[in-house]
């Protein structure tokens, strides 16, 4: 009944604990949210104000499929002012989020066998995305050992004849690493030689909690500009989820091509969303730096309580907000043996709710979602240390027995 390019893609089964504890929720059961993909914060009041005056001034019709020069200008500014980089309005297209500016790529770009290399463990839209126009993921593993870097050599050593693109997500969903300069550097050089396309989803480049050269927009000008596609968002950056505004920037004729296809499409970003995202961009940049460091306090916190137990693996995240522990010291004193049972026995008896490692091409690894507060980070920290010390107290008095 349905189109083949459908069997090509899932709605992920181990996102099944976060739809069961919404049941449990509902039913007055006090569950703890290690789930959430996005700011517990409100959106700023600027951005609220542009919406409200928006309505009221029937800024309220179709516009540019593209989106309205004002915002096309907002973003180009923010480049410019964060990344010194400087973009004309024909490079860049808004899209419904980040989400649809990686899609509309995928679309004008990937070819039915085209392969399309990405860095794992990943935000699995970027995996799937790649599947529905059916080219082929090419996933290269990063590790915690070392930080969960990105390795050009081995980016680099994935390229093949078919290779179209090579997607970088950084900081990374739901490692929290950013890639290297130098290593972005050296793929771009690689990339840029044989005619491949870099696409860097930087949709949490405003969440990076350290001193850390990542000025990606720049260095990729400088070195692959007719190849560089950056996917970018109001989402995270302004707790702005819901209001659906991302975009593209890029060579004027990719944009040209997202612009077609978005315009049968999905047309523009709502109007209203529009003007919110554009003042969000140009007004003062005050609320971003709070919630980062209000996320900063978080990070280290949860790090510190989490590295109390050595079966928890932590690496601490240089950006976005999420802890992703490697979990399989656990699974002896548990006796669970994967992350998908670790995820749903947590939810039963622990009452805390989390996404397995699955999910992200990672098995026997937890994302743990820090966009919620402190409070409510220590009792679900509290509940998953406590669990596992319970089932190691019941293991040795079932042998003891
Ligand atoms: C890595 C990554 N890229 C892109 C997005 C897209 O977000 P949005 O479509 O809300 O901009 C997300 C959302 O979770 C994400 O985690």
């Amino acid at each position: 009944m349905l189109a083949e390019r459908m069997s090509r893609i899932s709605t992920s089964a181990t996102l099944k604990v976060m739809v069961e504890a919404e049941k449990l929720r509902r039913q007055g059961v006090d569950v703890v949210d290690f789930g959430a993909g996005e700011p517990d914060f409100p959106t700023p009041e600027g951005a609220k104000n542009a919406a409200k005056a928006a309505i009221d001034q029937n800024f309220t019709k179709y516009t540019a499929a593209a989106g309205t020069t004002e915002l096309k200008q907002a973003i180009a500014g923010r480049y410019k002012a964060d990344y010194g980089v400087t973009f004309a309005e024909n490079e860049i297209i808004a899209t419904a989020g980040g989400k649809q500016a990686l899609f509309n790529i995928a679309m004008v770009l990937y070819n039915a066998g085209d392969e399309v290399i990405t860095h794992a463990p990943c935000w699995p839209t970027i995996v799937e995305q790649i599947k529905v126009v059916d080219a082929k993921p090419v996933i290269v593993q990063t590790r915690p050992e070392d930080g969960f870097a990105i390795h050009p050599e081995a980016i680099i050593g994935a390229i093949t004849p078919r290779t179209k693109a090579v997607i970088i997500n950084s900081p990374c969903n739901p490692t929290g690493a950013v890639i290297s300069e130098e290593a972005l550097g050296a793929i771009a050089d690689a990339c840029a030689k044989r005619g491949i396309w870099v696409v860097v989803d930087l949709c949490y480049e405003s969440l990076i909690y350290d001193r850390i050269a990542h000025n990606l927009p720049k260095l990729l000008s400088e070195r692959a500009r007719d190849r560089m596609l950056l996917a970018g968002s109001a989402s995270k950056a302004y707790a702005m989820t819901g209001w659906r505004c991302g975009w593209i920037v890029g060579p004027a004729q990719v944009i040209s091509a997202a612009n077609a296809l978005q315009s049968h499409s999905t047309s523009n970003v709502a109007s209203i969303s529009q003007k919110a995202a554009e003042q969000a961009l140009t007004g003062s940049q005050a609320p971003v730096k709070a919630m980062l460091d209000e996320y900063r306090v978080r990070r280290d916190t949860l790090f510190e309580w989490f590295s109390a137990d050595p079966r928890f693996e932590c690496v601490k995240p240089a950006g976005a907000f999420y802890l992703f522990p490697r979990i399989t010291k656990a699974y002896e004193a548990t006796g669970i043996s994967n992350s998908i049972d670790f995820a749903q026995a947590l939810l039963d008896e622990a009452r805390v709710a989390l996404t397995a490692g699955d999910a992200f091409e990672a098995p026997g690894f937890l994302r743990i979602s820090y966009a919620t507060s402190l409070d409510r980070l220590r009792e679900g920290t509290t509940r998953m240390l406590e669990f596992v010390k319970k089932c190691e107290r019941q293991g040795k008095a079932a042998a003891a027995r």
